[in-house]
């Protein structure tokens, strides 16, 4: 298993380039299931997840060719409605199959994603929204068992914002007879890149980015050519580390509408911050103000930055409160980041950090994506170098960060 040795004390600088970002590609890669022909999608990342779904959409029998940053998909024939235990247990997102499955084949046979490092992620209200579309559900050996004849429209109301609940049944809907509404519905910028996407491919959809979604089903669906959107969430991990290190960063083709809530914290911790067009400027300085957060369904402030912050607050000039109110099970990183020296007290969703003056460089080990880039960033102003194990954590959604780090000046090298 590869590691990350990481010497701290080396402000950033210089320019990054965002990459494509996660939580767009992997929904509007598995959409173009829903149509018969080759849909060629571009900017998308060079990640273990990519891999994965590219992995299970041949499995469903689609043609995927990946050439650099292009990837294109053909799902004229598809021979299998099944999403195997291996695939998905590799990555959850896979369950956004069913969806497309159920609507173009009529069937769908998906092993449940089963739990994570930070939480039980339960699926009952994908499978809810699909049964009110006319599915009916089996739940199986571990698989979910659903089949239908043309779904119909229907009103369904989350009663949690749910990402992919919310990008599955989008996708769903978009083939069913009649109107569905979505109420609840989630706001994140993925969802609107994924509604514009089904919007090419000749899918009638209003109201994306709101929580309320109404989509009026059509007979079938074209393929589509679409450019994934920056990565939001790699994008404020490179904002958080120019501030830490006390750098100077500019970010390069990334969203700043996307990054709201973090330019807004960033801020009250002392950070200095000039917008672009698509580029975001970034000057961190000796002090760091604690600033406290509370992580919300976008465009309130993301759990996936939730990590990424603490450390920041790790070490800033007095005490801060950190609620994440997402998932049940994500302060992991804090037993590693104490170890460090981090000054850190949880109690049930919520933790208090007392900034001290340093973090001192150990061995630590990742457990999950989001955490295993804010032990990066511990490395990165820890005294001492920092071993970071099980990386391969890290590859899931962040390409070749090792690099990107090193050209903005930081001492990071990976160790096979
Ligand atoms: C998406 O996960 C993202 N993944 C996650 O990013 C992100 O952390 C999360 O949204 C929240 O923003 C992708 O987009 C591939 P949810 P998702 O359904 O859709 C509960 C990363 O680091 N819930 O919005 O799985 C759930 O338990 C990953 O890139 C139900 O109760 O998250 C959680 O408490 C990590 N029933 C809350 O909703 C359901 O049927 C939000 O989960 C579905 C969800």
């Amino acid at each position: 298993m590869d590691k990350i040795i990481v010497e701290g004390g080396r402000p950033l600088a210089g320019n990054v380039k965002i990459s494509g970002a996660k939580n767009a590609a992997l929904p509007m890669l598995i959409s173009s299931l829903l149509a018969d022909g080759t849909s060629t999608f571009t900017n998308v990342p060079d990640l273990m997840d990519i891999k994965s779904t590219s992995l299970l959409l041949s499995h469903l029998g689609a043609q995927v060719e990946t050439c650099e940053d292009t990837v294109r998909i053909s799902a004229g024939d598809l021979t299998q409605f099944e999403a195997p235990y291996d695939l998905v247990r590799k990555m959850r997102a896979s369950v956004l199959v069913l969806g497309p499955l159920v609507a173009r084949l009529g069937r769908a046979r998906v092993s449940l994603p089963g739990g994570c490092a930070i939480g039980a992620r339960p699926i009952n209200l994908h499978l809810k929204g699909l049964a009110a579309l006319g599915a009916s559900i089996d739940l199986k050996h571990g698989y979910v068992e659903a089949t239908a004849g043309r779904l119909k429209g229907a009103d369904i109301y989350f009663d949690v914002v749910t990402v992919t609940g919310t990008e599955n049944l989008m996708m769903a809907a978009a083939l069913a007879e009649g109107t569905t509404v979505l109420r609840n519905a989630a706001r994140e910028p993925e969802i609107e890149a994924l509604a514009d996407n089904l919007i090419k491919m000749g899918a009638d959809i209003e109201g994306a980015g709101t929580s309320i979604i109404t989509i009026n089903g059509v007979a079938a669906l074209n393929p589509v050519a679409a450019t994934i959107m920056p990565d939001r969430i790699e994008a404020g991990t490179f904002m958080m580390a120019a501030v830490l290190t006390r750098g100077e960063v500019t970010l390069l083709n990334c969203e700043p509408d996307h990054v709201g809530a973090l330019i807004d914290k960033l801020r009250l911790a002392g950070a200095e911050i000039e917008i672009g067009d698509k580029s975001i400027q970034v000057k961190g300085h000796q002090n760091i103000t604690s600033v406290d957060i509370k992580t919300q369904p976008y465009p309130g402030f993301p759990t996936d930055m939730q990590a990424q912050f603490m450390v920041l607050m790790s070490v800033a000039d007095s005490t801060s409160t950190i609620s994440e109110t997402i998932f049940e099970n994500r302060f992991i990183h804090v037993s590693e980041l104490k170890r460090m020296g981090a000054d850190i007290q949880v109690s049930g969703n919520i933790a208090i950090v007392k900034g001290v003056p340093h973090l001192s460089a150990a061995q630590v080990m990742a457990t999950d994506l989001r955490a295993s880039a804010s032990l990066i960033l511990a490395g990165l102003v820890a005294q001492g170098k920092t071993e970071v194990n099980r990386v391969y954590h890290l590859d899931r959604g962040y390409q070749s960060i090792e690099k990107k780090y090193s050209a903005l000046n930081a001492t990071i090298q990976r160790v096979k």
